[in-house]
């Protein structure tokens, strides 16, 4: 029989940063990561393109042998995660978030600056994270457009965009919250223009909080920690440096 496995996705391949802390805890679970790079950037879609894309993406996962989603993506988590649980109530699916909530836990009294896409800032989601855990000294930054600077992967435009659009904060914040699954990806880079700061990312807690699922519902397999990989453009070279850095 096929084994089952597990479907994650992100508008492109920064949900690489995603995946990669699953397999630290689920490294004998086979996956299928689907790059929908064609849509990408999400993150100034409106909500019902995000939903639809979203469904699409899920009924394709699911049509492939998935047991349950990753939403390796913060904005399609904040805007179709409701949607899809609503739709799908058999498959488990579980979804990013901004790790705003690791920063009240452990690092509460410092500056902050929460770095994410204009969509999951603006939404209802975050918004009520944001009330939640507010720590009265954050700095809310919609990056627009780095998401795609990033999935191009050309390092001189990543430099230059968080030049003109972080510099300000340098010296003012000492929490870094990465609430875009793309982020990570430039963390040495965002170092290099804030200065020392400490960065927040959603991603491990997303592996426990999977593996937990994974074992309460007895979804949990022994396979062969296969990964497959589809894009939306078809490219190659997106294959490719999703698994170099999958290997870094
Ligand atoms: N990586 C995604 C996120 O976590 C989406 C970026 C985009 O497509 O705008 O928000």
């Amino acid at each position: 029989m096929e084994s089952k496995k597990i479907g994650i996705f992100d508008s492109g391949i920064g949900g690489v940063t995603v995946l990669k802390e699953i397999i630290k805890l689920l490294p004998d679970e086979d996956y299928i990561y689907f790059s929908d790079s064609i849509n990408n950037p999400y993150g100034e879609k409106d909500d019902n393109t995000i939903i639809e894309i979203c469904d699409n993406i899920t009924q394709n996962l699911i049509n492939k042998n998935c047991k349950c989603i990753v939403i390796a993506c913060n904005t399609a988590s904040a805007k179709a995660a409701k949607y899809l649980r609503n739709k799908y109530p058999n498959i488990p699916i579980i979804a990013i978030e901004p790790a705003y909530k690791m920063v009240y836990d452990y690092a509460y009294n410092k500056p902050t600056l929460v770095m994410a896409t204009k969509g999951t800032i603006e939404s209802e989601k975050f918004h009520m994270l944001y009330k939640k855990y507010d720590n009265h000294k954050t700095y809310l930054l919609p990056c627009i457009g780095l998401a795609n600077i990033i999935e191009d992967g050309n390092l001189e435009e990543i430099t230059k965009y968080l030049k003109e659009n972080i510099s300000t904060y340098k010296g003012k914040v000492e929490n870094v919250v990465l609430g875009c699954t793309h982020y990570p990806l430039i963390q040495k880079e965002i170092k290099e223009v804030l200065g020392n700061a400490q960065f927040f990312n959603g991603a491990s807690n997303l592996a426990k909080h999977l593996k937990d699922i994974l074992i309460d519902k007895k979804l949990l397999e022994k396979n062969s920690g296969n990964i497959e990989f589809f894009d939306s453009q078809n490219s190659k070279e997106k294959e490719e440096r999703f698994f170099n850095i999958l290997q870094q």
